[in-house]
């Protein structure tokens, strides 16, 4: 059997120039938990060029969604942000990851903090019915530097609500916290900032971060990552991951691995 599954690009969005999302076609017996990642990639010289992309479409669409950032020169991103509807894209089989709510306890409010692309992961979190029974708000942060970085915000403030299977619990329990750092807007200020000040729980009338109550999903830069975890276990949040369910997990190897320069490996047939 195939390591990777061969889709076609179905659309392609550019957001900014440096963020642009796709969909392709969805093999029927792909699977996936929502908030994993995968391997995409294309075949250069008959071998594949690889990276890893969190799925941001919900486990129940028929296409996948990807949403990268263009890292200037790579090898990988450079080629992808020229795909065009048509084009042929490898898509792993092998899905893994650490922001799924089964690594998680029980708890009331569900936190999920991304920076710029690190929003991916949570747009099949939000879109998973399974999430809405777990918790009793869900709310979704998503820092930017600039507003023209805020990919799909129309869709989870204007399509999501009058979703046929979801719109009831997004309208609500769905809360959608977008900031910017640079530019102005009526949200403005780091995640973690806004957490600390308690300026964030005071605007969404939610109560103060409490392990007892909260718990927290994180997924963006490396320094995003840190200083989150730092301000999560200073408030007395115990760090979960795959078979260990706590307070709160972190994305580390894709936050590790997404800025990186993707690896070449040999497409495996049989
Ligand atoms: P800032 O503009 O103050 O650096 P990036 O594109 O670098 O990943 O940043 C995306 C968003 O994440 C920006 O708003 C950025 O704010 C913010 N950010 C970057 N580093 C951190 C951090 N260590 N803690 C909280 N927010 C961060």
């Amino acid at each position: 059997m195939s390591t990777f599954n061969r889709e076609s690009v179905l659309s392609v969005h550019h957001w900014t120039d440096n963020l642009f999302s796709f969909t392709t076609t969805r093999d029927p017996s792909f699977r996936f938990r929502s908030g994993e990642f995968t391997e995409i990639g294309l075949k250069v010289d008959e071998k594949p060029l690889l990276r890893a992309c969190s799925l941001a479409s919900g486990q129940y669409e028929d296409r996948l969604e990807f949403f990268a950032v263009k890292v200037p020169d790579g090898p990988l991103t450079s080629r992808l942000q020229h795909l065009k509807a048509g084009d042929e894209i490898l898509v792993s089989c092998e899905t893994t990851g650490t922001l799924v709510i089964d690594n998680l306890e029980h708890g009331r409010n569900l936190y999920l903090i991304g920076t710029g692309t690190g929003l991916a992961p949570f747009l099949s979190v939000i879109k998973d019915p399974e999430t809405y029974l777990r918790f009793e708000n869900v709310v979704l942060l998503h820092g930017c530097r600039c507003v023209a970085e805020f990919a799909y915000g129309e869709m989870i403030t204007d399509k999501l609500p009058s979703d046929e299977l979801l719109g009831d619990f997004v309208r609500y329990q769905l809360i959608y916290y977008p900031t910017v750092t640079r530019d102005p807007f009526h949200n403005r200020g780091r995640i973690t900032d806004l957490i600390a000040s308690g300026k964030l729980c005071t605007e969404i009338e939610l109560p103060e971060l409490d392990p007892q109550h909260d718990r927290v999903m994180i997924c963006g830069s490396p320094a995003l990552v840190r200083d989150a975890r730092e301000l999560l276990i200073a408030k007395g949040f115990v760090e979960g991951n795959d078979g260990e369910p706590a307070q709160f997990v972190v994305e580390k190897a894709f936050a590790e691995r997404k800025w990186s320069e993707p690896r070449r490996r040999v497409l495996h047939e049989s």
